[in-house]
């Protein structure tokens, strides 16, 4: 289990986070929601190890994390940007981690990560020839293959449009349950939060607004933020769809 308590972070005197207190169980898929600026990247930089909180601790399985270096704590991140090397083909890119460290993962582990996330007929090619579905998948096997104990995934999704983004939800999901993987995830869009994860963190101005189940955000929202920022974004989206083409057959009342 990963604890945070009471973690505060300021950058040039202004507070970024503000008393963050929450716990994530292993294999929970954990989306961390709020509007940009809000502090979704510094929290995951928190827990990744790139930076130091003010105040506060980090608890991981009982063990005070707060001072250990990234490299030892054993969590991975996807970067938003992807960080693929341009000048390296699929497969090296998938491999490259295991260079330093050999033996996490086995030949079969790898090609099964391969096959998971249907990587196998692009093993040769290079980064630019691939889409932006397939950059995120090689990033997420890339990031597999060191076997985390915690995936953190910067705004996964942001770069995809339609069928992709639902194609890459499922395989990010898929992933997490097939490896019991606990998973953080960053977005600011409340229907992915929503769908994709176990349990949802809405942070406002770096104070959690609420952290609940899908269902309970949905139909307990604690506050005015919840309601408005949040469900209103759905609500919002919802209508203009039914303004455009109205409700059709498909949609019960
Ligand atoms: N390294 C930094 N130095 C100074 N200010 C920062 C730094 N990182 C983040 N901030 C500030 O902290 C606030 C939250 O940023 P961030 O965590 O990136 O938000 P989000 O990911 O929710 O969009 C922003 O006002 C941002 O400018
Ligand atoms: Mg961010």
């Amino acid at each position: 289990m990963l604890e945070l308590n009471h973690i505060q972070k300021s950058f040039d005197g202004s507070t970024v986070l503000k008393d963050i207190s929450l716990k994530i169980n292993d294999g929970e898929i954990v989306s961390i929601l709020g509007p940009s600026g809000c502090g979704k990247t510094t929290l995951l930089n928190l827990i990744l190890g790139i930076t130091d909180p003010d105040q506060g601790e980090i608890i991981y399985d009982g063990e005070d994390f707060t001072k250990k270096p990234m490299e030892k704590r054993g969590f991975n991140i996807v970067f938003q940007d992807y960080a693929l090397f341009p000048n390296l083909n699929v497969m090296k890119n998938i491999t490259y981690g295991l260079k330093n460290k050999p033996g996490i993962s086995t030949e079969s582990e790898v090609s099964d990560l391969i096959d998971l996330l249907e990587l196998r007929e692009h093993l040769d090619k290079s980064i630019d020839q691939l889409s932006g579905g397939q950059k995120q998948r090689v990033a997420l096997a890339r990031t597999m293959v060191m076997k985390p104990n915690i995936l953190l995934l910067d705004e996964p999704l942001s770069a995809l449009d339609g069928v992709i983004k639902e194609s890459i939800k499922d395989r990010i999901k898929t992933v997490a349950r097939e490896f019991n993987l606990t998973t953080i995830i960053v977005t600011h869009d409340p229907e992915e939060a929503l769908t994709l994860s176990d349990r949802v963190l809405i942070i406002d101005q770096g104070k959690i607004a609420q952290y609940g189940c899908p269902g309970e955000i949905v139909n307990q929202p604690e506050n005015d933020f919840v309601r408005h920022f949040i469900l209103n974004q759905l609500e919002i989206k919802r209508n203009n769809i039914f303004a455009l083409f109205g409700k059709g057959k498909g949609v019960a009342a």
